[in-house]
């Protein structure tokens, strides 16, 4: 008698389906992380038309933007596409998930966007894959908010670097993607990004509110596009912990297709244990159990992901190598930090002023007019 073991590494090896011996959970799980963890030489995802820089973004907290970017960018690099995760949140949750060095005084997305060191400095091998790279935040991330204010062209300063890091590095070692995992909120940090990419991935998580504060995203990429960005634009939105047993799931998600159509991704993340234990070990859910639903969800994200990635244009999108005129408003800089002493009212109109939602009159006149 052939042993089990023998029996469904034959079946995997001839692609079809597996017998009643098989219908266990445990050897469908098994069987499910053989074909996780041997599917790239079988069938890897295809390249994109062109290097990907995707954002990562919404502003609720606590929807799956880290374990999303985490795990496709496993997904897409153990499928055989080259991918950079870039952690943009002082939380440092990407870094973490990667495995990733991240304690004060690493060398951070911090030293690239408030000091002066390359990206290609503050990129860090992972274990995942050989394929994945991964520029950990440290928790000094957290200043450069406000670190920013007073620095040139503020919120250019991330897509110059992966710009600059793009051009230095030899064709065949280029990324296919660079995915940015966005903190929740809108502030400097997450218009950079917007800045950086050439498109956004929109995790929403299948909950009541789910659609909340998302109109406010929305516009931001719009103004991002007409005055600081033109190439951004929503590609891709992803449902996350969806959890089945529940009417509400199948009632957001409906609502969620409704709404934004073909950018909804077919493939759907469920609530999975697994997926939030695996960034206890440093490790994505891919690797920490990649026969999980979690897994395996993703696995099929990324290749939707990746499929519709390679049917794009080869052309590669401008890089804007200064920042954009100012438009013909008036509006003020940055509010100063709490305490710190009130910014000069001088100077040209802000852009990012008005995508960060500044005040519309300078703090010092606005002090005038409330006495
Ligand atoms: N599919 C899932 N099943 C179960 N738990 C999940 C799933 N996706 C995410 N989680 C858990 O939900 C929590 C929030 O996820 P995550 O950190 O990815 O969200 P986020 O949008 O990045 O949060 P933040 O806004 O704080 O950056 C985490 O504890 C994570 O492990
Ligand atoms: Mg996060």
């Amino acid at each position: 008698m052939t042993d089990p073991g023998e029996r469904l590494r034959n079946s995997l090896a001839a692609d079809l389906p597996v017998g009643p011996d098989f219908d266990s959970p445990i050897a469908m799980e098994a069987m499910r992380a053989t074909r996780v963890l041997h599917a790239a030489d079988q069938d890897p995802f295809p390249a994109p038309g062109r290097i990907r820089v995707v954002t990562v973004a919404n502003q609720k907290g606590g929807v799956g933007k880290t374990t999303s970017t985490v795990n496709l960018g496993v997904a897409l690099a153990m499928y055989g596409l080259r991918t950079l995760v870039i952690d943009l949140d002082p939380q440092g949750n990407a870094s973490t998930a990667l495995g990733v060095e991240h304690t004060v005084g690493t060398p951070s997305i911090y030293d690239a966007l408030v000091g002066d060191n390359t990206l290609a400095e503050v990129t860090h091998p992972t274990t995942a894959s050989p394929n994945l790279f991964c520029v950990p935040a440290t928790i000094d991330l957290a200043g450069a908010e406000i670190e920013l204010v007073s620095v040139v062209a503020r919120e250019h300063r991330l897509r110059r670097s992966i710009e600059t890091y793009l051009h230095e590095l030899p064709a065949e070692e280029r990324p296919h993607y660079v995915l940015i995992d966005c903190p929740p909120s809108l502030g400097l940090l997450t218009l950079n990004a917007l800045v950086a990419g050439d498109e956004v991935l929109i995790p929403i998580q299948c909950e009541y509110y789910a659609l909340e504060g998302l109109g406010q995203l929305l516009s931001n990429i719009d103004l991002v596009r007409a005055h600081l960005n033109p190439g951004i634009s929503v590609s891709t939105i992803l449902l996350t912990m969806y959890d089945g047993r529940t009417k509400l799931a199948d009632q957001v998600a409906d609502e969620v297709r409704n709404h934004f159509g073909d950018l909804v991704l077919t493939a759907v993340i469920p609530r999975n244990v697994r997926v939030s234990e695996a960034p206890g070990y440093g490790q994505s859910v891919l690797t920490y159990d990649p026969g999980s639903r979690g897994s395996t969800s993703y696995v099929e994200a990324a290749r939707e992901f990746a499929r519709r990635g390679a049917a794009l244009p080869a052309s590669t999108p401008q890089p804007i190598s200064q920042p954009p005129p100012p438009p013909p408003v008036a509006t003020p800089v940055y509010p100063p930090p709490v305490g710190g002493p009130p910014p000069p009212v001088a100077g040209p109109p802000s852009v990012a002023a008005l995508v960060l939602g500044e005040p519309a009159t300078a703090p010092a006149q606005r002090g005038r007019h409330a006495t």
